[in-house]
């Protein structure tokens, strides 16, 4: 044979190779995982729940249809303007949603909506604004491609 390295020597070092690489990926896969359920598994506090008013919020948001004018992260009707940030938005807040829900507006008719119901709207909407914001504009992300906080803005 001609050729400097042997049959075998050069296929087991082929073989210590992939099996290299191959456990390389391993430990980069568990590595991912772990740090993917890690970070973006926690829920932060109070998000994703409702409270006893809110639960009551959503109750009446449904009997009175909100969702055929609008919209929370974008999806509803749209006749009205989506209600995710309301509560919460600059110049707006929860004394703002409450007037317009007692009394509407010119383009939002007043539907007959109780103080204490319009109280436990409020607390629905603003469990929404408590989840996130919409529309997202920049997102403060960590190395491993989970995100820390959405933005409305573009200023972090
Ligand atoms: C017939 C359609 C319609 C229904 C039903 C309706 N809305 Fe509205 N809503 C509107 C429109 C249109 C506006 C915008 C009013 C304006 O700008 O004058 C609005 C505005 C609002 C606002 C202020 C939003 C903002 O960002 O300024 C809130 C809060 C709100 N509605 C809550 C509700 C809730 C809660 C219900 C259910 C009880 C409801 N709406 C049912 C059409 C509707």
């Amino acid at each position: 044979m001609e050729r400097g390295v042997p049959e075998e020597e050069g296929g087991g070092w082929r073989a210590v190779h992939r099996r290299l690489i191959f456990f390389g990926l391993v430990v980069l896969f568990v590595v991912q995982t772990g740090l993917t359920w890690t970070s973006s598994t926690r829920v932060a506090e109070g998000r994703g729940t409702l409270d006893e008013a809110a639960r009551r919020g959503r109750q009446v948001y449904q009997e009175f249809n909100c969702t055929a004018c609008h919209q929370f992260y974008g999806l509803g009707g749209y006749m009205g303007p989506d209600l995710t940030n309301v509560t919460r938005a600059e110049g707006k807040g929860p004394a703002y949603a409450k007037g317009i829900i007692l009394h509407g507006t010119k383009r939002m008719p007043a539907l007959g909506v109780s103080a204490a119901q319009a109280d436990d709207l409020v607390a629905y909407l603003d469990a929404w604004a408590a989840s996130g914001t919409y529309p997202v504009r920049a997102v403060n992300l960590t190395p491993w491609g989970t995100y820390r906080e959405m933005h409305t803005t573009d200023d972090r």
